[in-house]
């Protein structure tokens, strides 16, 4: 756990040790500045998603082999961010390489089912204990259909989502992401702040928002909206804020709650399907939902998602009155990556790898927090982690906004400078491969070890 005794760190320490690293970081990396200032001649913001661009600039990649990332300027990085947590087989894994370029010799494309598709529905059903599935090219598309899916089942239009959480860029889900003080509401009562413009007040009108971990407030919104919820999604373990773990119990209870109102439950595991557990937080928290949202890392690096969910519920698809559909929805080059990926690549030995991998950081970042007296902790769960820079636990929106965002971006910088490239972003979320090595997770405790001394000189 976080050091029993902690210490202030003084702002101005902070900022003059960013500073340093900025120069350092700008000073070495030449060419990707020169390609995001061409970028930016035909690409808002220099970059094909609003999520790439992050201070002091998008690093451009060329390469990926193992559990490397070779950047524009010849660096070479232990690759933390893995694609926002895709890349679990780890890069150009052989198994991978092999079927992708046996399928697309066999045709890339056709718009009609293949085989791999009933293997991997299969595998699946299996891994997350849900009958019935299909797929989708995104989480964005994952959401959305489980969204319309719920809608369909219950004939009810309202949703109730968890206040910043991300499910992708989709009007009805794209409700207080990231809400800015001024316009986020009461704790209790979170407003529902449209999160780009662009997106219609009638369809934000009918999202309304709970802060996570607390049940009160969502038997009141479920009571204040009776008969009308369709259903709630929540990510069963936030990741996009650092990492919220739900509270003992929070998630059967909201199934609960949900179901006493004749509404679903969905589950988005998006990030924490077969990362956090080989049937990701159904699995690992022991609550079956309604309604499953997977994508990123099922797909082993191809674009892939999939929505799965109970018999009765997925019916509404079987009797045609919900459509799901989509040009590439379960592809031969996606299927063939995803067969690989789950019957392959992730068994028992990965899961065991990645726990282990886990141990090795949470001993040493813990070390490191406890030895210089940090107001830091660190979550591990099987692929995925982080630190959280405060001392106390986060269980909500709220308390993320305590956490100071100068110590991610710091750290962010000295990983990246010493050659281990983190999702960008304040979150300092990492996700392992099954191609990570331990000198590989030593090289992320060691450069965190070198800020903690540092912010202590
Ligand atoms: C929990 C969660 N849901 C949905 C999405 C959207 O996925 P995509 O970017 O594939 O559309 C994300 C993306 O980061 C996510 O983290």
């Amino acid at each position: 756990m976080a050091a029993t005794t902690t210490r202030e760190v003084p702002t101005a320490r902070v900022a003059e040790l960013t500073l340093a690293e900025e120069e350092r970081f700008r000073k070495a990396r030449p060419r990707s500045h020169q390609l995001w200032t061409e970028a930016r001649e035909v690409m808002p913001r220099g970059v094909p998603s609003s999520f790439q661009d992050a201070a002091p600039h998008p690093i451009f990649v060329e390469r990926g082999q193992g559990s490397r990332v070779w950047d524009v300027d010849g660096h070479e990085y232990v690759d933390f961010h893995n694609g926002f947590g895709v890349m679990v087989v780890g890069h150009a894994h052989p198994k991978i390489v092999d079927a992708v370029s046996g399928q697309i010799r066999l045709g890339s494309h056709f718009a009609q089912p293949v085989e791999d598709a009933v293997v991997v529905a299969r595998e699946l059903a299996r891994r997350f204990r849900q009958p019935k599935w299909r797929f989708t090219n995104s989480g964005t598309e994952s959401t959305l259909d489980a969204l319309r899916i719920a809608r369909g089942f219950t004939g009810r239009d309202r949703v109730i989502k968890i206040e910043a959480s991300y499910h992708g860029h989709h009007d009805a889900l794209m409700v207080s992401v990231e809400p800015p003080a001024d316009r986020m509401g009461p704790p209790e009562r979170p407003a529902s702040f449209p999160q780009s413009e662009g997106i219609p007040a009638a369809i934000v009108e009918l999202t309304t928002v709970v802060p996570f971990n607390d049940i009160p407030a969502l038997e009141r919104a479920f009571a204040e909206h009776a008969g009308h919820v369709a259903a709630v999604i929540v990510e069963p373990a936030m990741m996009n804020v650092g990492i919220v773990l739900p509270d003992q119990g929070y998630l059967a209870q909201a199934r609960d709650v949900a179901h006493r109102n004749g509404a679903l439950l969905i589950f988005d595991e998006v990030k924490t399907g077969v990362t956090i557990a080989p049937g990701g937080a159904m699995e690992r928290f022991g609550v079956a939902p309604d309604l499953i949202a997977l994508a990123k890392a099922i797909g082993g690096g191809l674009p892939c998602g999939a929505v799965g969910g109970r018999d009765d519920v997925m019916g509404v698809i079987e009797e045609k009155r919900v459509a799901q559909m989509g040009t590439f929805n379960g592809n031969p080059l996606t299927m063939a990556a995803s067969r690989v990926t789950l019957l392959e690549i992730l068994d028992a030995n990965a899961y065991a790898h990645f726990d282990a991998l886990a141990e090795t950081l949470q001993g040493g970042l813990d070390e490191a927090i406890a030895r210089f007296e940090l107001p830091f902790h660190v979550i591990t769960l099987s692929a995925r982690g982080g630190v959280t820079y405060r001392a106390k636990r986060v269980r909500n929106y709220r308390d993320y906004l305590e956490v100071d965002k100068s110590f991610s971006y710091l750290s962010w910088l000295y990983q990246c400078n010493r050659g281990v490239l983190m999702a960008p972003g304040a979150e300092e979320n990492w996700t392992l491969s099954v191609q990570h090595s331990f000198d590989d997770v030593l090289r992320y405790v060691d450069n965190f070890t070198e800020m903690a001394r540092d912010l202590r000189e």
